[in-house]
């Protein structure tokens, strides 16, 4: 579902015009299939600490091909910037300037990953040079081209640059799957998780219930979650049920008819899962709707049932599974915020307050999912390509798209394959975290 300026402008005239004109150019991204080379070419790894090395001898366990200094003019397939033993401000010079005639040479759809601690803790100079990064990582983001994208990783204190979630993090960052991932921060809170013995099914054994699963984005995370090995349960409600009957047989998977803002929603949702497929290990919390209105002309329906679907639900669900004994087994819960609940949107008070409730929520519930090895996290998409989006009038959608570094609209895969990431054990030292797919938004947060 590439739009059709992306297509026109990507080859060829269009593109010749385009570039006369000054006009956006939008990259046609990469995206993750299995069994595709994790990234386009070499990997240059800079930075002079004991974690730059360890980080070097596990791309090389995952036999890629790693380069400590650059080769000129060799095309790059992505760079590490690891920066985790910053102490002052000027600390920064030496590996970012050494790293950034590279950044000439970085292949379409390259990356840039730095790693490094967080601020707070540590000396005022340490957390300037530290908190730094952050402006360093977005701003460089903001300067590559063709596809290329630059996250980065913040490790707690104690926690170590190999420690399963950085790694996890790193692959999935340097990986197609987080194609329009960008000008964002995971930050790996602790060493619990553990990489997956097969990386093309990293869920291979795990039962995933995904809510609002028939259409849209939950189709999409339906889907990507079966590609990666789980067995899913889809659920949506009964007015949904044939769409979501394909669904889940187009992922092997069982339907359960369920509107999720009934109080039973989660005990139905654990009995299906425990009682059809013997356990439950991951819920995605997606089904979500908008009922927008400026708030002076809003009414108590439009309010109270966005909040209710949105956020209320959610947490009821999640009571049901906190008190539950079949959820006790490293369980990843992850739920689909919305940009709109950071930067706020016109019309959407209700919506972006249900969604900055999902990311409070997720937050808070981390220490208590802590207790069974478990993780919480959020994801917040910016505009992806759906029939929501595709109603949308078309010079405001058109406007819409093109605000972000990477100048097009996301796929409903492309929150699907955050959410597979956060699911998973490789994720399991990231919880409390909101993760932004939007492609860096060039306005607002
Ligand atoms: P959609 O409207 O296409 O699909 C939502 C699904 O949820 C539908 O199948 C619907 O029947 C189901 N649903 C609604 N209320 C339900 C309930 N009470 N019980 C069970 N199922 C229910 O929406 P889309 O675009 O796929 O969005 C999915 C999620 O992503 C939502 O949470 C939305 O807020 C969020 N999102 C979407 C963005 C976009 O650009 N499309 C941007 C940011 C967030």
């Amino acid at each position: 579902m590439t739009d059709t300026y992306t297509r026109l402008v990507s080859k060829g005239v269009g593109r010749d015009v385009a570039k006369k004109l000054g006009l956006p150019q939008p990259a046609l991204l990469r995206r993750y299939q299995p069994g595709q080379p994790l990234v386009n070419g070499p990997l240059l790894v800079v930075g002079s600490s004991e974690g730059a090395d360890a980080i070097a001898a596990a791309l090389l366990a995952w036999d890629l091909d790693v380069r400590r200094h650059a080769v000129p003019q060799e095309k790059l397939g992505g760079i590490v910037l690891v920066l985790d033993d910053l102490e002052k401000p000027g600390d920064l010079e030496e590996p970012v300037l050494r790293a950034a005639p590279s950044l000439r040479d970085l292949a379409p759809n390259g990356r840039v990953v730095t790693v490094s601690r967080v601020p707070d803790g540590g000396t005022p100079a340490a957390a300037a040079a530290r908190q730094g990064v952050d402006g360093l990582l977005r701003s460089l983001a903001k300067e590559l081209r063709a596809g290329a994208t630059g996250n980065g990783i913040l490790l707690a204190a104690g926690v170590s640059a190999t420690a399963p979630g950085a790694l996890g993090a790193l692959r999935f960052f340097l990986s197609a799957r987080s194609a329009f991932v960008d000008g964002q921060f995971v930050r790996v809170g602790s060493s619990d998780g553990k990489l997956p013995d097969d990386v093309d099914t990293p869920l291979s054994g795990k039962v995933a219930v995904v809510t609002g699963a028939a259409r849209g984005i939950g189709a999409a995370i339906a889907r990507t979650l079966h590609r990666d090995g789980a067995t899913v349960v889809a659920v949506d409600i009964p007015a949904a049920g044939d769409h979501l009957a394909e669904v889940a047989n187009e992922v092997r998977g069982t339907a359960l008819q369920l509107d999720i803002s009934r109080d039973d929603a989660g005990a139905r949702i654990i009995d299906h899962a425990v009682g059809r497929h013997g356990r439950l290990d991951i819920v995605v919390h997606n089904a979500g709707i908008t009922r927008d209105k400026l708030l002076v002309n809003m009414d108590h329906s439009r309010w109270s049932s966005v909040i209710d679907v949105n956020i209320a639900a959610q947490l009821r669900i999640n009571d049901a599974l906190l008190a539950s004994e079949h959820f006790r087994s490293s369980p990843r819960i992850v739920s689909v915020a919305s940009t709109s609940g950071i930067a706020g949107n016109r019309g959407q008070t209700n919506y972006a307050a249900s969604k900055g409730g999902v990311m409070g929520m997720v937050r808070a519930t981390a220490p208590l999912l802590a207790r069974h090895g478990g993780s919480i996290n959020a994801v917040a998409p910016g505009f992806i390509e759906t029939e929501m989006t595709a109603r949308i009038p078309f010079a405001t959608r058109e406007i819409a798209r093109r605000l972000n570094s990477l100048q097009q609209g996301g796929r409903p895969q492309d929150v699907a394959e955050a959410i597979a990431f956060l699911a998973s054990d490789a994720a399991g030292g990231i919880s409390g975290e909101v993760l932004r797919v939007c492609g860096q938004n060039m306005v607002g947060a």
